[in-house]
């Protein structure tokens, strides 16, 4: 991680006081929604989210109630939990499901694979990119242990979810009017404390050699379930996406330096209740160039998706037999890459 972002004074001694963080509601008229070339100075928030998901599942998001401090602070908190030792940070290492298990280091993750449909998938190499996984469940189990309750990463997850999952309930009623979707039907899949939810910090170590042959910070990939919001670093770029002509597209640093800004994909379930309205973004982690090996860098990642147990019926049409739910889709989803 460049050292610039890293602010030790910005770190609580104790972050007890933002479990009282009590989030002010964002008003969805007021988000500013970008392409992955930037922002239309005016435009309407719902039409450009409308466009932006069907033709990349891909957006920008902006809005002045965002709290560009907090989201600050909960960098320099992964950044010191990842800078610390491996042992330590294998006490948080659980074998739990894959992508919601605590802590993985770097080796652990070859994430091209669930996007390979070939034989070719084995050759894959791994990532390079060490996480920590924490669902709403997960916390609270580190919330009750000795080991791990006075950890500030612990402390600091509990309080970005709840910061990130204001963020969505506001971003979903966005959505329903972007699509013309039932906004009750829309959210009534969602809650706080579902597991469905999950936040993962994603630190891409600075590269002590070349990458090998295909080998990349995170390969190509899909997210699996709804809307992944993240908020990337802003020094160090790498993230891209694939557009429709099939060019990869990387995001432009200055989009995101100019003011606090969260990256949106689409994840694979939008395609299945928007009935192919809506694209999942295809994306990755691109390595940088070797000038810029000695730079890591930290994405804080927060997955989302309808609790389980929601049938996956199609947003705009009446009540009919329901294929799969939500549960059943992701399982499906873990068991081609072999997880599940
Ligand atoms: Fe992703």
């Amino acid at each position: 991680m460049n050292s610039l972002v890293l602010d030790p004074k910005s770190i609580p001694e104790s972050t007890s006081s933002l479990a009282r963080h009590d989030w002010k509601k964002l008003d969805h008229s007021q988000f500013e929604v970008g392409l992955i070339d930037g922002f239309i100075e005016g435009s309407d928030p719902a039409k450009m989210l409308d466009y932006a998901m069907r033709t990349q599942g891909f957006a920008l998001l902006r809005h002045p109630d965002f709290d560009e401090e907090f989201v600050a602070q909960t960098r320099a908190v992964a950044e010191n939990f990842f800078c610390r030792s491996l042992e330590h940070k294998k006490q948080f290492q659980l074998q739990t499901a894959y992508g919601i298990g605590g802590y993985t280091a770097v080796g652990g993750e070859a994430v091209g694979r669930s996007f390979e449909t070939s034989a070719a998938e084995e050759s894959i190499p791994v990532d390079l990119v060490e996480s920590l996984a924490l669902t709403p469940n997960l916390i609270q189990q580190f919330q009750t242990s000795d080991l791990h309750r006075h950890n500030p990463i612990i402390q600091q997850a509990e309080a970005y979810k709840k910061y990130m999952y204001n963020a969505l309930t506001s971003l979903l009623k966005l959505a329903a009017q972007a699509g013309d979707y039932d906004e009750k039907h829309l959210m009534s899949g969602y809650d706080l404390d579902s597991d469905s939810l999950g936040l993962r910090f994603s630190y891409y170590p600075a590269l002590a050699q070349p990458p090998t042959t295909g080998q990349m910070r995170y390969g190509a990939h899909t997210d699996f379930l709804g809307f992944t919001l993240l908020a990337p670093d802003p020094l160090v770029d790498g993230l891209e996406v694939l557009d429709i002509t099939g060019v990869w597209k990387r995001i432009n640093m200055c989009l995101l330096q100019e003011k606090s800004t969260l990256i949106i994909n689409a994840g694979d379930l939008w395609p299945v209740i928007t009935e192919g309205r809506w694209m999942s973004a295809i994306h990755r982690v691109a390595n940088p160039l070797p000038q810029h090996y000695g730079l890591a860098r930290l994405s804080l990642v927060f997955f989302t998706g309808p609790r389980p147990d929601t049938p996956l019926e199609p947003l705009r049409r009446a009540k009919s037999e329901p294929i799969l739910t939500a549960g059943q889709f992701l399982q499906k989803k873990l068991g081609i890459i072999g997880v599940g």
